[in-house]
């Protein structure tokens, strides 16, 4: 059976929506979790199904996880604890799994089995597999990118100094958690800075790690134990962009969150906008946490460079409001979106030439003629290509404009399972 769901168009979005807990800090707190030794909770986790997977994975490593309805999850780790599956570890579709996990088990003694749907099968894994030999883990995957499946042989690890040849969160993570088994400490260079949750979350379970204070993006880690933590999620702020934007497109729009994650890493995206001319209310919560009210607005095109929103998760939804938006738009220098859950370079451009605009790739450059306004948007039909967030922008496309089927949005259900519930409650 196909999936095609189909969205209407609403001029007015009004009100307040909630996102789930922050991607990557649930995936962090769940590792943290089977490492530290004891017991640690997470409350706010993300519920989507990437997550799920990474909490499947620490159970099958020997972690004890208990998810009792309305309680934080409770897990009971330590490195004595774990060791190596008999089944294979089933990333799903999640790079952020594969990648953290190869890093952990490469310290686990034993044989472990990592695989992944289609979509993470075609993902290249080199860029974590190369330092992690270099660290002493037998890595074995398909070709010279290392696709997935993967075999990962646990060794006694050496430290490493090693300079991060593109800018990844994951290949620093997977580093950082290989190098808590290391007989050394491991200084990794950074070549722009990335989102920190894993160094941030590795200091506050006790493990000494120093950044350069005459270069960040420098750091060092020692290896050691980990220790339980009580992790609180705040919500993910590029989930919450798909709302915001469709507030910022919608002929009548005022939109709001509170509760966000609000690392200068994550939040690039809204500096964009503000410079587009988006109306942009931010504030600080109750929690300390950031608040964002987005309202309808007229865009105008900029450039916008790869580092000014690290890791380009907002590309797809940022595509939307630039083919909403008066003039053109570059995005420079987004390569890296191409080994995405889809080949994001192609399903970008998909997205809005579905919706009418002239849109175009100029080496890694992608470049977009806006429409002046979302009402002149085409009725768009588009596949996802197992892609959540192409979906959602999509979705958001079909919201401002004159409505979307988008085949392949079964894929939202990675990070964002109440997408529809949340939209419907804006209309
Ligand atoms: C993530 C890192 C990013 C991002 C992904 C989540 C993470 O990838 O695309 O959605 O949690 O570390 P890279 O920073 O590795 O490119």
């Amino acid at each position: 059976m196909v999936d095609v769901v189909s969205i209407h168009s609403s001029s007015q979005l009004a009100g307040h929506f909630k996102t789930p807990g922050d991607k990557s800090i649930s995936h962090r707190a769940v590792l943290l979790g089977a490492l530290g030794e004891g017991i640690s909770t997470i409350t706010g986790i993300s519920g989507g199904e990437d997550v799920a997977r990474t909490l499947r994975i620490v159970e099958q490593l020997g972690a004890s996880v208990d998810r009792s309805a309305d309680q934080p999850i409770r897990i009971e780790g330590g490195r004595h604890r774990l060791s190596a599956a008999d089944e294979p570890l089933d990333c799903g579709n999640s790079g952020t799994t594969m990648r953290l996990v190869m890093g952990l088990v490469s310290g686990l003694k034993g044989t472990h089995h990592l695989i992944g749907d289609a979509s993470l099968s075609r993902r290249p894994m080199d860029r974590v597999a190369t330092p992690l030999r270099e660290m002493g883990a037998l890595v074995e995957g398909r070709g010279e990118q290392v696709l997935p499946p993967l075999t990962v042989t646990g060794a006694p690890l050496h430290g490493l100094t090693y300079d991060i040849p593109v800018p990844s969160a994951q290949v620093k993570s997977a580093l950082l958690l290989a190098g808590l088994f290391a007989d050394s400490a491991v200084s990794l260079r950074e070549v722009s800075p990335t989102r920190p949750n894993t160094e941030e979350m590795l200091a506050l379970c006790g493990v000494a790690l120093e950044r350069n204070p005459s270069n960040p993006l420098e750091m060092t880690l020692h290896p050691g134990l980990v220790q339980p933590h009580d992790w609180s999620i705040p919500g993910d702020p590029s989930q919450a962009a798909f709302f915001l934007v469709a507030a910022l497109l919608a002929e009548s729009g005022e939109v709001g969150c509170t509760s966000l994650y609000g690392d200068v890493t994550r939040i690039g995206y809204l500096k964009v906008l503000d410079r587009m001319g988006a109306r942009l209310i931010l504030s600080t919560d109750d929690n300390g946490s950031l608040a964002v009210t987005a309202l309808s607005s007229q865009l105008r095109a900029t450039e916008i460079d790869a580092r000014e929103i690290p890791s380009v998760d907002e590309v797809p939804i940022l595509a939307i409001a630039a083919a909403a938006a008066e003039g053109t738009t570059r995005f420079r220098d987004v390569g890296e979106l191409r080994i995405k859950e889809s080949d994001r370079f192609a399903t970008s451009l998909a997205l809005v030439q579905g919706l009418g605009a002239q849109a175009w790739g100029e080496g890694d450059d992608l470049v977009i003629e806006g429409l002046g306004s979302a009402r002149q948007f085409s009725p768009l039909e588009i596949d996802a290509h197992g892609d959540h967030r192409v979906a959602m922008a999509a979705a958001i496309g079909g919201v401002v404009g004159n409505g979307a089927d988008i085949s392949g949005f079964d894929a939202v259900a990675t990070s964002y399972p109440d997408f529809l519930e949340q939209l419907e409650g804006l209309r």
